[in-house]
């Protein structure tokens, strides 16, 4: 659906108008693009007490454009602004009016969006598309991020954005669900999807097992699953070089490399320097009541190719998130 650096620039489109035989007038009722943060005067992110809101709050306000405009980052949560609530939605973002929209809010409880998948589709599905209707209102760009477990893991090299997709759990489908809703209701949007998040700011599994590696003298991790942990910190970094890109379309951003959740374990408590065992096991053990992929390692070329930025590895990320804790 889209080229493979997304989709055009404002100026393209206009052009494409104009060779359309609709003249300038018709151009000029196209809504402007946002090619880089000096269109940008106020910013929405969603979700900002989650894992990676929250650090995206903070990275964007350390950030030059962030030391300029202090007060234009409207970092909220579901008590502010319930993005399930069309009504809600539609009075925070006239009141705001942001150029930029970053939606981090999502329910992320895999095995919980099992067993209530009206609640899955309501804040996944339902949620980006009251985003994308208000987004198109008030011609603000929506920046919607998703997830790997939209693949259903059966691909052999890493997944491409165009790759086709196939959801194996409740919350996979309801993130797919998501992302139609952004793609059909809104031109000026972008979709990052990444994957394994960890950073500060909540329970994730680099905590989990450090934290048991203090108290057990074995962990039983499982071997079966293979993907790409990413910080949130250079999850942040990279959604801010994509706007100064004007990406638009979908992109996949994590850190480079891929592992086993087993060689995730064993990597934290090698380089927390704990003497816990990890011993591999396989999933059907863990009898968690959503499938997961088996494979679901993201290709980040495009990302590289629109920023030109490189991506460092996920140990080196790791070694920086454990510098920080
Ligand atoms: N975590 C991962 O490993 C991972 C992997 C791939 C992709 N992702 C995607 O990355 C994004 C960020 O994930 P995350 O781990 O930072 O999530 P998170 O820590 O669970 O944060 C999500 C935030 O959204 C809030 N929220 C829930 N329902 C809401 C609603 N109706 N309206 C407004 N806010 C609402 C949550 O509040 P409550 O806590 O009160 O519910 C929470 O503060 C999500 O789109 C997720 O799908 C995450």
């Amino acid at each position: 659906m889209h080229g493979q650096d997304g989709r055009g620039t404002r100026t393209a489109r206009m052009v494409v108008a104009q060779i359309l035989g609709e003249g300038v007038k018709k151009a000029m009722e196209i809504p402007p693009s946002i090619s880089g943060w000096d269109d940008i005067v106020s910013v929405v992110i969603t979700g900002a007490r989650g894992m990676l809101g929250r650090e995206l709050a903070g990275a964007l306000q350390r950030s030059s454009w962030g030391q300029s405009r202090r007060q234009a980052i409207h970092a909220c949560d579901l008590d502010e602004m319930d993005i399930t609530n069309p009504s809600e939605v539609e009075k925070q973002i006239s009141a705001w009016r942001p150029q930029l929209v970053i939606n981090c809010a999502a329910q992320t409880d895999v095995d919980g969006c099992e067993s209530n998948r009206a609640r899955a589709f309501g804040v996944n599905a339902d949620g980006p598309l009251n985003l994308a209707r208000v987004c198109r209102r008030y011609r603000s760009k929506l920046i919607h991020i998703s997830t790997d477990f939209v693949f259903d893991g059966r691909g052999h090299g890493p997944y491409r954005p165009d790759d086709e997709t196939g959801p194996l759990n409740v919350y996979g489908e309801s993130k797919l669900a998501g992302e139609r809703a952004v793609q059909q209701n809104l031109d000026e949007h972008l979709i990052v999807r990444t994957a394994w998040l960890f950073g500060s700011g909540g329970k994730n599994f680099v905590s989990t097992i450090r934290q048991l590696a203090q108290e057990r003298d074995q962990l039983e991790v499982v071997k079966d699953q293979v993907g790409s942990p990413t910080y949130t910190a250079d999850l942040s970094e990279a959604i801010i070089h994509l706007v100064q890109a004007g990406a638009e379309g979908i992109y996949h951003f994590a850190n480079a490399g891929n592992c086993s959740w087993y060689e995730f374990a064993r990597e934290i408590v090698r380089q927390c320097g704990y003497p816990t065992k990890v011993k591999p096991i396989g999933s059907a053990k863990l009898k968690r009541a959503a499938r997961r992929p088996a494979w679901s390692v993201l290709d980040v070329s495009r990302y590289k190719k629109a920023t030109g930025q490189p991506v460092r590895s996920w140990q080196q990320a790791l070694a920086d998130y454990l510098s920080k804790i």
